[in-house]
C-alpha cells in the first residue's frame, strides 16, 4: 500500500464489447453447462490436500474443485454460476453480499465485468462520503485515516475477489478467449501436480498472476546495479519488487565501514528479490550472505544473484533474519508499516508488532565485527500515519546498544507521491527514506 508494491493490476481487455442484460434477482442469473473440469463430490481426491475445497450445484448436481486464495480467503459458501448475460449491478450486489459468482461465459467478458465491479466499488455514494466526513470531523487522526483505508481495501479485494475462474489440473482454463496462463499459474501456484484435480480461483488474482508474470520475464532495471543490459531485477510473483529505486540509491552510494578486516563480508537481511546483496557485490564486497524465510524471495534471489554473475560473492541462505557469525556490514531493509498484514502477499510491506525491524535491531551487536555498521532502511511513513513516533525509534536504537553514526535520507519519487485525490496524500507527499547507518555504542541522535 504504500506505493513500494502493486501485486493486482486489473488489465483491460481490448476490442472487446459487452451488453449485459439487466437482471434484478439471484433467479434471473443462468446456469450454464457443468463446468467440465470440475468434479462431483466425493470425488475429489487429490495429491494436494493442503487446499480446501470450494463447492456448488450445477445442472442438478453438487460438485467440487480445490479452493486456490493467495491472499488467504477461504472458500466462498455460497456460489452461483454466471456468464455473459448478468449485469454488473447484479454481480456488484451478489459480491457484497457474500456470493461469490463462479464464471462460465466469455473470458473478456469476464474482466469487463470486473472493471466495472470495481467502479462500483471504487465510487462511494454522497450519502456516505456526507457521514464518513462527519465522522471524521473535526479532524480525522493519521491513524485512522490508515486504519479506514485498509479497512476499505479489504473490503474492495473481498468484492472484486468474488468473480471466480474455474482451472483444469494443468492450469489451463476452459473458458471461450481464455488465455494461456499456465505458465503465470504455475509461477505462483508451482508446476501443476498431475493429480491434484481442478481448482477455482478469482479472476482478479488471476489478472495478478498474469502481470507478475510480464514483470517477471520484463524485470526492472536498477541503475544501481550499472549500465544496461545486465542491471535488471525480474522479481518472482509475492516477491518484494524494488520499483522505488531511492532507497537501493541509497545502499550504492553510503561510505563502507574501514574495518580493517582482511575479507570484507555483509549480510543483506530479508533479501527479497536479492538486490541489495546483488548492489553490495557489484560495490566489490567480496563475500556477502543473503537471508530470507520466504520460499518464493529465497528461489528468487538465487535466479538473480545468478542472472547478474554475482554468485561467486553472494550467497543466498534461509534464515530467521540473521545467518551465523559476524559481518562488517549488515544491511537490512524491513517492511516499513507496522501493522497485521492482510494476506501473506502483503507480509513483505507491513511488520506486524514490528517484529522484523525489532528482531534486526536486538540482534545487530552480536553479528558485527569491531568497527563494522548495520544499516536500517526506513521510510518514515510509518510516523507520518502516527504508527511510530521517532522517540520509539530512536529509544529501540539505544535499548539495543546502537548509535546513529550518520543518517542518509533521500525523497521518494513515486508518482504516488504526488497523488493528492490518494487518502493518505499526506504522509505520503511528505515521506523520506532513510538509510540509518548504526554502529554498536551508546546512541547520539542526529
Ligand atoms: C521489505 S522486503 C525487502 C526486500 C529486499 N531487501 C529489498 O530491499 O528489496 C522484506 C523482506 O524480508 C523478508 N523477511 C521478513 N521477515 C524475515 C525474517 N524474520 N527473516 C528473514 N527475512 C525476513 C521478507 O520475506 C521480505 O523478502
Amino acid at each position: 500500500m504504500d506505493g513500494r508494491q502493486s501485486r493486482f493490476s486489473i488489465t483491460p481487455s481490448r476490442g472487446c464489447k459487452i451488453t449485459l442484460s439487466i437482471f434484478s434477482s439471484v433467479n434471473h442469473l443462468r446456469l450454464a453447462d457443468p463446468m467440465p473440469s470440475s468434479t462431483p463430490r466425493d470425488s475429489t481426491e487429490s495429491s494436494d490436500r493442503s487446499l480446501p475445497t470450494i463447492q456448488w450445484t450445477e445442472a442438478g448436481q453438487d460438485w467440487a474443485a480445490r479452493w486456490r486464495s493467495e491472499r488467504g480467503a477461504p472458500p466462498p459458501k455460497r456460489v452461483v454460476l454466471a456468464d455473459d448475460t448478468v449485469t454488473a449491478d447484479v454481480a456488484y450486489r451478489f459480491a457484497c453480499e457474500g456470493t461469490a459468482l463462479l464464471w462460465r461465459g466469455d473470458f473478456n467478458n469476464a474482466t469487463q465485468l470486473l472493471q466495472a465491479m470495481a467502479r462500483r466499488a471504487d465510487k462511494t455514494p454522497a450519502r456516505k462520503q456526507r457521514k464518513s466526513a462527519k465522522d471524521a470531523a473535526p479532524a480525522a487522526l493519521p491513524a485512522d485515516v490508515f486504519h479506514q483505508f485498509r479497512q476499505a481495501q479489504s473490503q474492495r479485494a473481498r468484492i472484486l475477489g468474488s468473480l471466480l475462474l474455474p482451472f483444469n489440473e494443468d492450469y489451463g482454463i476452459a473458458l471461450r478467449r481464455a488465455p494461456d496462463a499456465r505458465q503465470a499459474c504455475a509461477e505462483a501456484w508451482g508446476p501443476a501436480q498431475p493429480d491434484a484435480g481442478p481448482s477455482v480461483a478469482s479472476l482478479r488474482e488471476l489478472l495478478g498472476m498474469i502481470g507478475a508474470h510480464e514483470w517477471r520475464k520484463k524485470g526492472v532495471e536498477i541503475p544501481a546495479l550499472g549500465d544496461p543490459p545486465n542491471n535488471r531485477i525480474h522479481a518472482h510473483y509475492g516477491v518484494f519488487s524494488p520499483v522505488r529505486g531511492e532507497y537501493v540509491n541509497l545502499v550504492a552510494s553510503a561510505p563502507l565501514p574501514p574495518t580493517g578486516q582482511e575479507k570484507f563480508t555483509a549480510f543483506d537481511i530479508g533479501t527479497g528479490t536479492g538486490v541489495l546483496a546483488a548492489v553490495l557485490a557489484r560495490r566489490g564486497i567480496e563475500q556477502v550472505v543473503a537471508t530470507d524465510q520466504d520460499a518464493r524471495a529465497l528461489a528468487c534471489a538465487r535466479e538473480n544473484i545468478e542472472r547478474l554473475g554475482v554468485g561467486a560473492q553472494v550467497q543466498v541462505v534461509e534464515a530467521d533474519l540473521f545467518p551465523p557469525g559476524r559481518a562488517s556490514l549488515v544491511v537490512c531493509n524491513p517492511p516499513w508499516l507496522p501493522a497485521r498484514p492482510g494476506s501473506p502477499l502483503e507480509a513483505a510491506v507491513y511488520d506486524e508488532d514490528s517484529r522484523m525491524l525489532l528482531g534486526f535491531l536486538r540482534g545487530l551487536v552480536a553479528h558485527l565485527v569491531l568497527g563494522g555498521e548495520g544499516w536500517l532502511i526506513l521510510s518514515d511513513i510509518a510516523e507520518h500515519l502516527g504508527l511510530r513516533s521517532r522517540a520509539d525509534l530512536l529509544a529501540a536504537f539505544e535499548r539495543c546498544g546502537l548509535k546513529v553514526v550518520a543518517r542518509m535520507d533521500a525523497r521518494p519519487r513515486h508518482p504516488k507521491a504526488s497523488d493528492a485525490s490518494d487518502p493518505l496524500h499526506a504522509a505520503r507527499a511528505a515521506e523520506m527514506t532513510s538509510l540509518w547507518r548504526l554502529a554498536a555504542g551508546m546512541v547520539s541522535t542526529s
